[in-house]
């Protein structure tokens, strides 16, 4: 969480670095600031709030411009949403800038040490410490890159640091460990940010930074150097790659909000996911998973971890593992996985599943896998970001760059890999024959005709989400794969519209949670399909009935042509048929709906829910 932006070159630094903030606000909105380095000295500019703030202040106060610069959007860790907390955050003579994702842990005795040697620190954050500690490293060497290195090596913790300083103006400094950090290289610019977002406007030419590099940003008459090293100062590998999307991917694209223009792409996003992946016979192809077939063949469990929305996708993905590999799964959250002394060797697959690729705890829980022996596969929406490349494998979803914070086309096709690798362990430990595994082949080609379909039919289900925007709560239930739908659709609800939202498994129902019916509570159900496994189907249609004799309002959303379901339906959101294990990237879709369109009938911000962020790069 947090957005960076450092920029290099020949344009005006400000309107550049102003621009990338715009694309990076998704990483938190609590407040944002900028900092030139201008006439001999560092013009700096912060407000807490949105961007908008800073643009306003900024619009009354306008800052010189020079061709360095940084900017900062915050998602507030330590110490309140205020001005004198946002960043970037100045020594005291005012000399240098620093702006910082991440939080570091030793930030109270480093703080105390600088106040004895007379610094006045004037916020509550982490991060002022490193400008008073630049500041004077910068005095003794002389030179940013390596004061950057000389304090980094002091610090503790996740940090993404960048700065800027007034008697080197033509230089920005960036480093990282264990925060997202990438460098674009444009025509005699460049810049650093903490996503590809913040430069695609400019450039598709990126470098990746590994862990504990310090990189440096020199402008020279017209061109720019970029020199990339340790925190030791050692030469460090530089790792060129081609961002494989451009700027309008990027954009609203006619949407009133980015989560509308995404649940839109979600049939493109899933066919997009099965690109590539299935060979001219039908059968798959995932060439990509480089863990040898003889490694997949001795594995005898396989865990998930993920977070948020992506843990949703994870206890999806057990029912379809399980079935289909005969392999014991299980799904974790991945911020309870390493805490819990987990039973982990060799043999163990783990499966981290991460839009951004960036979630510290999802890359906490594989690193711990990883050093107890176990083989690590992600899924991962975020080329070059942190957990695939400290991952065995990955399988990318091709979601292409999802801003909206809540999750809806990478969820989908979360979904899909995490079916792609099912039927794969499948495939290559021979508990699925061919032509079984082109039949769900098949029928996963289906499915982004399907979600078409559903998109199609979505104006009575907006219709419902409005007529429900006083409401205080709603529930939602689901059994076997619904019932992670019906998980996903609360938290979707309770993101959005901020409202009491709680899924539960059906059969859980007299357990407890039918104590909450009351007339006229929305309830929505999940049914699976009649076909299949119909003994599933008669017992939610027994637990609707139950409800609905309390006084539930029932919205049902169950398979076209269900009619044993009708009777009891006070709303019917009817998807079409798929196999029982695929349903959840067909129901979930009315959700996704359901929810935007609450959040817009109760005025709330759909795309940026308040004190959320899309990447949570903190425990
Ligand atoms: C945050 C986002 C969620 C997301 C979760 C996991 O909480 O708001 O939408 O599901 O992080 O993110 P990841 O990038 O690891 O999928």
């Amino acid at each position: 969480m947090c957005g960076i932006v450092g920029y290099v070159g020949g344009q005006c630094a400000l309107d550049v670095v102003l621009a990338g903030l715009r694309r990076l606000e998704y990483r938190g909105y609590d407040s944002a600031g900028v900092a030139v380095p201008a006439d001999g000295g560092l013009a700096a500019a912060k407000k807490a709030g949105k961007l908008a703030n800073l643009e306003k202040e900024l619009a009354a106060r306008p800052l010189p411009s020079g061709p360095t610069g940084i900017g900062h959007t915050r998602w507030a860790t330590h110490g309140a949403p205020n001005d004198a907390n946002a960043h970037p955050h100045l020594d005291n003579p005012g000399r240098v800038a620093v702006v910082h994702n991440g939080i570091i842990e030793n930030f109270a005795a480093l703080r105390a040490e600088l106040a004895e040697r007379g610094h006045v620190l004037v916020s509550e954050t982490d991060t002022e410490v490193v400008s008073h500690l630049l500041s004077e490293a910068f005095s003794s060497c002389g030179d940013l890159a390596e004061a950057m290195r000389q304090v980094c090596r002091r610090l503790e913790g996740a940090f993404t640091l960048v700065a800027v300083h007034a008697d080197d103006p033509d230089v920005v400094v960036g480093a990282r460990r264990n925060s997202p950090l990438v460098v674009g290289v444009g025509d005699g610019e460049a810049f650093l940010a903490s996503d590809v977002a913040a430069f695609i406007a400019h450039t598709r030419e990126a470098i990746e930074l590994g862990q504990d590099q310090v990189v440096e940003l020199r402008r020279d008459s017209l061109d720019v150097t970029v020199t990339v090293t340790t925190f030791e100062g050692k030469d460090a590998e530089v790792r060129p790659y081609h961002v494989d999307w451009d700027a309008s991917a990027a954009e609203k694209g006619g949407y009133d909000y980015f989560m509308l223009k995404e649940i839109a792409e979600q049939p493109k996003a899933v066919a997009d996911t099965l690109l590539g992946r299935i060979d001219a016979a039908g059968s798959l192809s995932l060439d990509e998973v480089r863990i040898p077939g003889p490694v997949l063949r001795e594995v005898d469990k396989v865990v998930i971890v993920a977070c948020g929305t992506a843990y949703h996708a994870g206890l999806i993905a057990k029912y379809a593992i399980e079935h289909w590999t005969r392999i014991p799964c299980e799904t974790e959250l991945a911020s309870e996985f390493r805490y819990r002394d987990p039973i982990l060797d060799q043999r163990t697959l783990v499966i981290a599943i991460s839009q951004s690729g960036e979630t510290m705890d999802t890359l906490m829980a594989l690193r711990h896998a990883r050093e107890q022996g176990a083989k690590v596969l992600a899924i991962c929406n975020t080329n070059g970001s942190t957990i695939p490349r400290e991952s065995d494998a990955v399988l990318y979803t091709h979601a292409g760059p999802e801003v909206a914070v809540a999750s809806t086309k990478a969820f989908l096709t979360q979904l899909v890999a995490c079916y792609l690798v099912a039927l794969y362990l499948g495939q290559v430990r021979g508990t699925k024959w061919g032509d079984e595994v082109r039949s769900v082949v098949r029928e996963l080609s289906d499915i982004a005709t399907q979600v078409d379909e559903v998109l199609e039919t979505m104006e009575p289900v907006r219709e419902l989400a409005r007529s429900l925007a006083d409401k205080g709560t709603v529930l939602f239930l689901g059994r076997h794969v619904g019932y992670p739908v019906a998980l996903e659709g609360a938290l979707k609800l309770k993101e959005l519209a901020y409202m009491h939202a709680e899924g539960f498994a059906a059969g859980e129902l007299k357990h407890g949670p039918i104590a909450l019916i009351e007339e006229d509570l929305p309830v929505v159900v999940v049914v699976p399909s009649p076909r299949g496994r119909s003994v599933l189907h008669d017992k939610i249609v027994s637990n609707i009935q139950e409800i609905r004799a309390r006084g539930a309002r029932t919205i049902v959303i169950a398979e076209r042509g269900d009619e044993a379901v009708r009777p009891y339906a006070d709303h019917l959101i009817e998807i079409p048929a798929t196999p029982v294990l695929l349903q959840p990237l067909v129901a979930t879709v009315p959700l996704q709906v359901f929810a935007c369109e609450l959040a817009t009938a109760r005025g709330n911000e759909v795309d940026q829910p308040r004190n959320l962020a899309k990447s949570v790069t903190v425990e």
